[in-house]
This record gives structure tokens, sequence and C-alpha cells, in this order.
């Protein structure tokens, strides 16, 4: 069978085909180095937590999500930023091909686990943005952190950029249901509901606060 037939294309050049074969390994060796790099995070994270199991302390962690960027959507994304397409490009421009969500169950655990991955050495942070002290305007709350990781390949050192959302449960259940609302909607949202979303984000603030509050008061945290 010819990659053309596979592929459902019409006709391919031989040079087109060799062309289209460089290219898709390309893409899994790079969509390899992101895989790897939210593996080392990972596991820095779970490391972390079983530390706090060991020590009989509560986990600042509740759980963890990744997830990788799809091929359509890092192509989307290029395009609607103006950036060449091309691995090269995906890999300079974007932050986001690999992404890791840290959900906490106190406002606190995000700073602590946050700080605990800046502290380590082979950790870079290349962009920290705080949207628990300075929340979006729609309501929006969580810390966002752009972390490079060093992958140690046989002949090189590969650095890729990971980003990394840390949230409360409760921040998780409105930015989800945000997220879910606003793309399920074929309308535009009336300026009415972003203040009701946004007063839901308000509501939701102020009882992880106050649960926080509860959590020291019982020692807890
Ligand atoms: P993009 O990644 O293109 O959005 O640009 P950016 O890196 O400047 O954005 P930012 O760091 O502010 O946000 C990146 C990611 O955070 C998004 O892809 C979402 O996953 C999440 N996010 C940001 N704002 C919102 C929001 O208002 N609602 C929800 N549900 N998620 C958001
Ligand atoms: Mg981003």
């Amino acid at each position: 069978m010819q990659l053309a037939d596979f592929f459902a294309i019409d006709k391919l050049s031989q040079h087109d085909e060799e062309l289209l074969i460089q290219s898709a390994m390309q893409l899994q060796q790079i969509m390899m180095l992101y895989e790897a790099g939210i593996r080392e995070i990972k596991t820095k994270l779970d490391i972390l937590s079983d530390e706090s199991h060991l020590s009989g302390k509560p986990s600042p962690i509740d759980s963890i999500k990744s997830r990788i960027k799809t091929p359509r959507s890092i192509i989307n994304k290029l395009k609607r930023r103006g950036y060449p397409i091309s691995l090269q490009s995906m890999m300079e421009n974007l932050n986001d091909i690999g992404g890791i969500r840290v959900i906490c169950p106190f406002i606190e655990d995000i700073y602590t686990v946050a700080d605990m991955l800046i502290r380590q050495d082979d950790l870079t942070l290349i962009e920290r943005k705080d949207y628990i002290e300075n929340p979006k305007p729609n309501g929006y709350r969580s810390l966002h952190l752009i972390l490079q990781v060093p992958i140690f390949l046989s002949d090189r050192t590969q650095p890729v950029r990971i980003e990394l959302q840390l949230r409360t449960i409760a921040m998780d259940f409105w930015a989800s249901l945000e997220h879910q609302l606003r793309y399920k909607a074929d309308v535009e949202v009336p300026a009415r509901i972003s203040d009701d979303l946004k007063a839901c984000a308000d509501v939701i603030a102020a009882t992880d606060e106050e649960m926080q509050r509860i959590a020291k008061e019982l020692h807890v945290l």
C-alpha cells in the first residue's frame, strides 16, 4: 500500500511522500519531548504528595490533570497569533503545548506547591501570572506558571516549556463550568450573564477564604 492511500490523499509524489514521513516523525519526536516534560514535573508533584503523606500531613495536592495540545489546535493558535506554521515556530512561540493542572484543597496549598517547584534546581521559571492576587475581569482565578524542564536525551539536553495551572477545587469548579458554558453556548454570552458568572466567581472565592480560615482554626493547615 502506498502512503498516499494510507492518508487517503489522491496523488503524492515520491518527494512529497518523503517530506510527509519526515514531518510526521519529527512531530512525533517533539511530542515525545513534551510528554517527557509533563512526566518530569508530575514526578516532582508526586514526591511532594508522598512526603506530606509520610509526615502525616494532608497533601497540598488534591489531583493532577495533564494534556498535550492536538496538532490542529497548535496550528489554529499559530495562525491566530500570526506565527509561522512550522515545528520550530511551535516550539519557540507556544508555551502551552504541554499543560498540567494541579488542583489543591486550599488557597495556600497553591503557593506551597508553586514555591516547591520553583526552588528546584533543574526547573527554570519563565513566567508567573497570579490570577488569584489579580483575578481576570470575568472572575477567573488560578496561578499560572511557565516552567522550563531539561529533557536529557542520548546525545543532547533539550529544554521544553510546560504550562502549569494551579487552582483550588473551588476555582476549578468555576473555571470548568465557565469554560463549558462559553463553548457550548453558540451565541456570544450577553453582558448580564457575564456579570452573573463573575458574581458566582466572587461567592466561590469568599467561600474558599472561609474554608481556609476554618482549616487553620482546626490546625489542619
Ligand atoms: P492563551 O494560552 O492563548 O489563552 O494566552 P495566555 O497564555 O496569555 O493566557 P493565560 O495564561 O491568561 O491563560 C491560559 C489558559 O488559562 C487558557 O488556555 C485556559 O486554560 C485558562 N484560562 C485563562 N482565562 C480563563 C478564563 O477566563 N476561563 C477559563 N475557564 N479558563 C481560563
Ligand atoms: Mg497560554
